[in-house]
């Protein structure tokens, strides 16, 4: 009779905590942000004992000299051993170190490039704390009151230019379109994975070298090209398993070293939202498709595991 109890008891149990688990689900995307999370010291160490923020963010003058040769992090088809050479140009484009360096934030941003922003109004809100972070070099004019504009850190994909700006080797007025979101960057953060695939290597020395003839004030870093891996190695270390870093894994890690509190925007890679509306994949342009080598319903999954465990706030409804 007893062990038919405790049979009883540990199914209720078990019955009860999936219960929880779905309301959990379910409630998350209503839920109202009431509480403060702050990234607790058990996230910030996990990510830390893969990713160093000081040396794995931006190639700099210390870890790399003139006349190295740099491994791709990608094989590429049909060149045997991708590299790149660091020539005295290339060096003394690389900061001294990391333009984080002892840096730290109270609050930050880190935008998405989903649809699910648009008509979100979450601009004002983006825009008020203390460090943003973008991903690949998203537009932001017309979209202000739902992206905000401020832009402490944003990355750029070398195979942003042929997507978003086609035609960027010979066309003017496209040439001066992307000069144009150049600007907007002003003196902050500009974040290249130049060193990612060989493939995209005529891209960022066209963007970069527009920078240069541009005199801009950018702030550019170069992703060293173990950083994929070792942010690889930070989810092999966990329940999560996204497959391959995307930028939005890369910002989360850097900003869980960085910022006390985490705000996610524009990070849900579904097609609908829960009222049937139709969601492009990104908020601007014509709509460029999923990368099959991420796997973001599972990275959709860890945000949402990691805000009900509140180490982040994943904001997936509209801003009041
Ligand atoms: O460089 P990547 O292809 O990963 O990124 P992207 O398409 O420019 O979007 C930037 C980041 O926003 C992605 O890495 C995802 O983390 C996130 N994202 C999302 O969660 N849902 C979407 N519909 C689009 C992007």
């Amino acid at each position: 009779l007893m062990a038919l109890g405790l049979l009883f008891a540990t199914s209720m149990a078990i019955l009860i905590s999936i219960k929880i688990e779905r309301s959990h689900q379910v409630s998350f995307r209503k839920a109202r942000i009431t509480s403060i999370s702050t990234v607790s010291p058990q996230y910030r160490k996990w990510v830390m004992k893969h990713f160093n923020p000081d040396k794995d963010l931006a190639l700099d003058k210390f870890h790399a000299w003139p006349g190295q040769r740099i491994k791709y992090a990608l094989k590429a088809k049909r060149i045997k051993r991708p590299y790149q050479n660091i020539t005295q140009q290339f060096y003394r484009l690389l900061p001294k170190s990391s333009p984080l360096l002892g840096k730290h934030f109270k609050s930050c941003a880190v935008v998405g490039n989903s649809g699910i922003l648009l008509g979100s109004r979450c601009g004002p809100q983006i825009d008020s704390a203390d460090f943003v972070f973008r991903c690949n070099l998203p537009a932001i004019e017309g979209f202000e009151k739902d992206v905000g504009t401020k832009s402490n850190f944003t990355t750029m994909n070398p195979s942003v230019l042929p997507h978003d700006y086609e035609g960027y080797a010979t066309n003017r007025s496209v040439q001066e379109r992307l000069l144009k979101r150049f600007r907007a960057v002003g003196n902050q953060i500009l974040h290249i994975p130049a060193l990612v695939s060989v493939h995209g290597r005529p891209q960022a020395d066209f963007a970069v070298g527009m920078i240069r003839k541009n005199h801009l004030p950018i702030k550019i870093t170069i992703q060293p090209s173990e950083t994929t891996d070792k942010i690889d190695a930070l989810w092999e270390d966990s329940e999560f398993k996204p497959k391959r870093a995307s930028t939005g894994s890369i910002l989360f890690a850097l900003a869980a070293c960085v910022c006390d509190q985490i705000h996610m925007y524009g990070f849900y890679p579904f097609a609908e939202d829960d009222k049937g509306r139709k969601i492009m994949y990104h908020y601007y342009g014509s709509g460029r498709k999923m990368r099959a080598s991420h796997n973001m319903s599972e990275e959709q999954r860890m945000y949402q595991k990691l805000h009900q465990r509140k180490a982040l706030v994943l904001h997936t409804e509209p801003c009041r």
